[in-house]
């Protein structure tokens, strides 16, 4: 027998037992994004590596380490995109969007792709849904952006995520507080791991993200930017302080979080669950007020935030939360001969046209295992086609949680009966409901 092709390390299969997940986060995303007036944006899944070198940066890990890149006919180079900003913003810019009217909120569900020792919260091929929004430099945006990620969260029914905020400076203030840096770490140089003592010339900020845990060690006695903050980003982070306040949003300011992106200037932030390990970082975002304009367009103050959709739905499991059920099969017909079968196929496409999800056999079982499909499909009705029924025009439609059987024709009058038949059983549900709400209330 031919050796089985697995799946790579680190991406997941979505099974059909599973994706009613994936459509709760992601109705749930879409919606609350619309309501905050973001549109989605897609974008191609690989870009010009120039990209993400020139706004994720060179030094960070994933520039350095971890894209998947190849080089295609000529010298050209292209790279699977680690994640959904930079691209966003080629877009935002290649398209002239910024000359449509300030701000611009964009929102996204994609895939990313980073070359990472896979582990319980991180993959190599995971989805993002991120939002943007472009050309607002007021502490409000933040605000706005930081809520709209909240209400997500707390919409997908999760608790205690913790949200931290830092501000990590501007290009005026940041340059004291690299040299700062480099006094502390070059004492301990030595001890550094080979990317970092890289680092240390080119952008000693990114040491403070380092996965190695000697450095991470080392870290811990840094600097703080906090104490390096020029006045007008002192008082943007203040503001958002007062602004989030307003809006009953909790938060933590950490001045160690610093984010693994070098386009980020001001506002850094992150929402951390506790419940799923090590990678409990569920949204990280930021502002990036130099990006637009590094990447060619006119400056322009932009910001926004990403969640790992695998990480919000592994919290989402571990917290119990509901996930939306799948739409059930109204009507199962059980055709019990060829002649049966035709008048199956007509039925079901008859009654697929005004909306319903119909199944019929199509392996040729016998009735007892059709019937067992049924059950497993959790249909609602089913009908059983024999040649009584066929010569006679007229069949039975049973209603699988009460067993109770309808008369029925099956020409002009089905799509009646059957409208007739899932109304009465959709108010039966709520008939019953009641039943247990009220009976709930006098107990
Ligand atoms: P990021 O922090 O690199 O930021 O990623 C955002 C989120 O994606 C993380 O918080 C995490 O939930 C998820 N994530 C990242 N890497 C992995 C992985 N290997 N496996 C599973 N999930 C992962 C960004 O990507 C920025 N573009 C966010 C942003 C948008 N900032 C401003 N706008």
């Amino acid at each position: 027998m031919a050796v089985m092709i697995q799946r790579p390390k680190g991406t997941n299969d979505i099974l059909p037992s599973q994706v009613k997940k994936w459509h709760t986060v992601e109705k749930i995303t879409n919606d609350i994004a619309q309501q905050f007036g973001f549109k989605e944006i897609r974008i191609p899944t690989f870009e010009d590596t120039g990209l993400f070198v020139r706004s994720v940066g060179e030094t960070t890990d994933v520039v350095s380490k971890e894209m998947y890149s190849v080089t295609a006919t000529g010298d050209a180079q292209f790279t699977l995109r680690p994640e959904g900003t930079a691209g966003t913003m080629r877009a935002v810019i290649e398209n002239g969007i910024l000359n449509e009217g300030l701000p611009q909120k964009v929102f996204y569900q994609l895939t990313c792709f980073r070359h990472e020792k896979p582990q319980a919260g991180r993959l190599r091929e995971f989805h993002q849904f991120g939002c943007e929004m472009v050309g607002s430099a007021s502490p409000r945006a933040d605000a706005e952006v930081i809520s709209l990620a909240k209400n997500v969260l707390d919409s997908c029914g999760l608790r205690d995520i913790v949200l931290n905020i830092n501000s990590i400076g501007c290009p005026n203030c940041r340059p004291n507080y690299h040299k700062a840096l480099k006094e502390y770490f070059s004492a301990r140089k030595d001890e550094l791991c080979g990317t970092c003592q890289e680092r240390l010339e080119k952008n000693p900020m990114r040491i403070l993200d380092c996965k190695s845990p000697i450095c991470q060690e080392i870290a811990k006695g840094a600097p703080l930017i906090t104490d390096y903050l020029c006045e007008e980003c002192s008082d943007h982070f203040s503001k958002l302080q007062g602004y989030l306040g307003a809006m009953d949003i909790d938060f933590t300011i950490n001045p160690k979080i610093v984010r693994g992106l070098d386009y980020y200037t001001r506002t850094v932030f992150e929402f951390i669950s506790t419940d799923i390990g090590a990678q409990g970082t569920v949204c990280g975002g930021g502002r990036y007020d130099g990006l637009i304009e590094q990447l060619g367009g006119k400056a322009t103050p932009a910001l926004g935030f990403a969640m790992g959709l695998e990480r919000l739905i592994m919290t989402m499991q571990k917290q119990e939360c509901d996930f939306i059920e799948e739409k059930k099969c109204d009507l199962y017909i059980a055709p019990m001969s060829e002649d049966a079968a035709s008048e199956a196929i007509a039925i079901a496409s008859k009654l697929r046209k005004e909306g319903y999800f119909v199944e019929y056999d199509l392996i040729g079982r016998g009735l007892k295992a059709q019937m067992k499909y049924a059950d497993k499909i959790g249909a609602a009705f089913v009908m059983v086609l024999g040649s009584d029924e066929i010569e006679s025009g007229k069949g039975k439609l049973k209603n699988m949680r009460t067993g109770e059987q309808t008369d029925t024709d099956l020409g002009e009058g089905l799509i009646n009966t059957f409208s007739n038949a899932v109304i009465g059983e959709m108010f039966s549900g709520i008939d019953e409901d009641i039943a247990k709400f009220t009976e709930g209330g006098n107990g």
